[in-house]
């Protein structure tokens, strides 16, 4: 444990929440306690016949598996599992233990089934604890290791100047190795570098066997998380298809058992793969095929806006097709944790773990690059808007609906938002925002440290000091009167319906509105003109269009 981290009575060290409340991170004299605490409910539960699970990392995948494993039955209908959620005990991440041992759902999602099934484990079947003791492991049957691998970007917008980093991923298969059992399984399901199950991970806990005096081998399997967080957050980790493997025969046998006992596999059929690294590249292949259909539309994109052409329409038109239904409009770029990342995995993997010179990678990287970069264009849109209503861009007060990656979610990690309110302050506008979902947009609130000490996006921005100040309004009226442009930014649902004289009244009068996901539709966009506003969207040239025709309509040339 980090000892800047030790806190006592003098020197007591807290960790908030997300709404704010305050909790003491535990002091050397709690390690002792919290060990017999767990050791009493441990043999309570082997009593009963029940396997002892280690959830190693209790974030947005960590929480919700935990919960769906001390949720799983045995062909009775009774618990199969006691699961134990251990979280570092940092800052940042230490109020997720006591929210937990609460039955509070540390994460705030549009799924109803997280916050009940957490509820129902920690509260009714008593089957999940949550822990901040490493020594939770020395009780495991199956570890289940679910902390974050980041890749670090050097510059915006250029994959390649970036590095995997392995550290808390290398720290956490040290600490495992030193406290589990020779038989225990431990399942990888971060997503990682693919080669680092069998080339990292095991040597790591081979070596520490050896110190130990264990000859046996590891029994460690890959498994990737196809979580989405959103309306269907504990059914995408349940009720979904897997792909797993293990290092040796044994490895193998016990993942798949495992997996057939907590995840709906009879529904969902397993896919068992020959080795770790299949499974490791087929989670990497997998994002990487969706940034790639995305950022390819970025350049039709901006030919629809340049051409008169509705790029919504046009791909609606495509999707009637059968063999191109999962073509999808991009928005003010992708985000999420996952989709700027993973591909990068790929290619640092190809160089460091595998040792490769070459440059083989030309379209992942391309299209993670597009996506990073493609919330940059509506810092353009929003200045035309406003220059064609006669509004200088520098101290236009612009507010922004949505901060969160994708819609009815409340996870901002690399949203396209955050690129817009980023260059539009740097090119001097005043920034607002709005988001039903998210109470704190952290990545400004606290962007020195947020996601991670120099991992911030405000490091490629120049005049972004007072964005720590931004804070997210609930109240969309509020946040509407007095703006200059509205840029709708997510497909949030109170966003579909907005009616156009409604906010031009609000905001007291005519504004530039700027449509970044085919939000609006053709007569919305005309009425929009109507009321004396400027409209632009990505993708979106036929708006002038409709301005011709309202404005012909207006001058009674019609
Ligand atoms: N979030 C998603 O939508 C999603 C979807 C699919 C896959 N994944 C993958 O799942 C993995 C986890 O992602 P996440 O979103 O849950 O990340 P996260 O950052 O929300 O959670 C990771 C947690 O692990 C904890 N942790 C780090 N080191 C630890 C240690 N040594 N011991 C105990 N806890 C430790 C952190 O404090 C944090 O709470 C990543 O590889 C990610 O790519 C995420």
């Amino acid at each position: 444990m980090n000892p800047s981290n030790l806190t006592n009575s003098s020197n007591p060290i807290y960790s908030f929440s997300p709404t704010g409340e305050k909790f003491q991170l535990p002091s050397p004299e709690d390690y002792a306690k919290e060990f017999e605490r767990l050791k009493e409910l441990v043999n309570s539960h082997r009593s009963l016949g029940r396997e002892i699970v280690v959830v190693m990392g209790l974030g947005f995948v960590g929480a919700v598996m935990a919960a769906v494993v001390a949720d799983a039955q045995d062909g009775n209908g009774n618990p199969a599992k006691f699961v134990i959620g251990m979280q570092r005990p940092s800052t940042r991440s230490f109020w997720k233990i006591p929210l937990m041992n609460l039955g509070l759902s540390p994460i705030s999602t549009e799924d109803p089934e997280v916050a009940f099934i957490i509820g129902r484990c920690v509260n009714q079947k008593k089957t999940l604890t949550a822990t901040f003791t490493y020594d939770a492991l020395k009780f495991a049957d199956v570890v289940i290791v679910d902390v974050q691998c980041d890749y670090l970007k050097e510059s915006l917008g250029n994959v390649k100047d970036g590095r995997a980093e392995m550290e808390a991923l290398e720290e956490s298969f040290e600490i495992i190795a030193q406290n589990i059992s020779p038989q225990t399984l431990v399942l990888i399901e971060t997503t990682v570098a693919p080669g680092t199950t069998e080339q990292i991970a095991y040597p790591i806990m081979k070596k520490v066997f050896k110190r130990r005096g264990v000859t046996s081998d590891p029994l460690l399997a890959h498994s990737f998380e196809r979580v989405m967080p959103g309306k269907n957050y504990v059914a995408s980790i349940r009720d979904f298809w897997r792909v797993c493997s293990g290092v040796n025969e044994g490895a193998t046998r016990r993942v798949v058992k495992f997996l057939n006992e907590v995840i709906n596999t009879e529904k969902y059929p397993l896919t068992v793969l020959d080795r770790p690294i299949e499974s490791e590249t087929a989670k990497i292949v997998e994002n990487s095929f969706r940034a790639t259909i995305l950022a390819f539309l970025d350049e039709w994109s901006l030919f629809a806006e340049r051409n008169g052409v509705d790029l919504i329409k046009v791909i609606s038109a495509i999707k009637a097709r059968p063999t191109h239904s999962n073509i999808m409009f991009p928005g003010p770029g992708i985000g999420g944790y996952c989709l700027p990342k993973d591909g990068g995995l790929g290619l640092w993997a190809y160089h460091h773990i595998h040792g490769f010179e070459d440059d083989i990678f030309k379209i992942t990287p391309l299209a993670i690059d597009i996506n990073d970069t493609r919330a940059l264009h509506v810092a353009q849109l929003t200045r035309d808007a406003l220059r064609n209503m006669g509004r200088p861009l520098a101290s236009a007060e612009v507010l922004v609906l949505g901060a969160s990656y994708r819609e009815d979610i409340g996870d901002t990690r690399y949203s396209g938002s955050e690129l817009i309110v980023r260059r539009l302050t740097e090119m001097g506008a005043e920034l607002r925002v709005h988001d039903p979902y998210v109470l704190h947009w952290w990545e400004f609130e606290k962007q020195d440290e947020y996601p991670a000490t120099s991992h911030g996006l405000k490091r490629f921005f120049r005049g972004q000091e007072k964005l720590k100040d931004l804070r997210v309004d609930q109240d969309l009226k509020r946040a509407l009167y007095g703006a200059d442009a509205l840029i709708l930014a997510v497909r949030h649902k109170p966003y579909l319906t907005l009616n156009p004289d409604e906010v031009v009244r609000d905001a007291g009068g005519p504004i530039a509105v700027i449509d970044c996901f085919g939000i609006l539709d053709d007569a919305k966009i005309k009425r929009y003109f109507e009321l004396g506003c400027e409209v632009k969207g990505l993708g979106r040239g036929h708006v002038k269009r409709i301005k011709d025709q309202v404005r012909l309509k207006t001058e009674g040339v019609e």
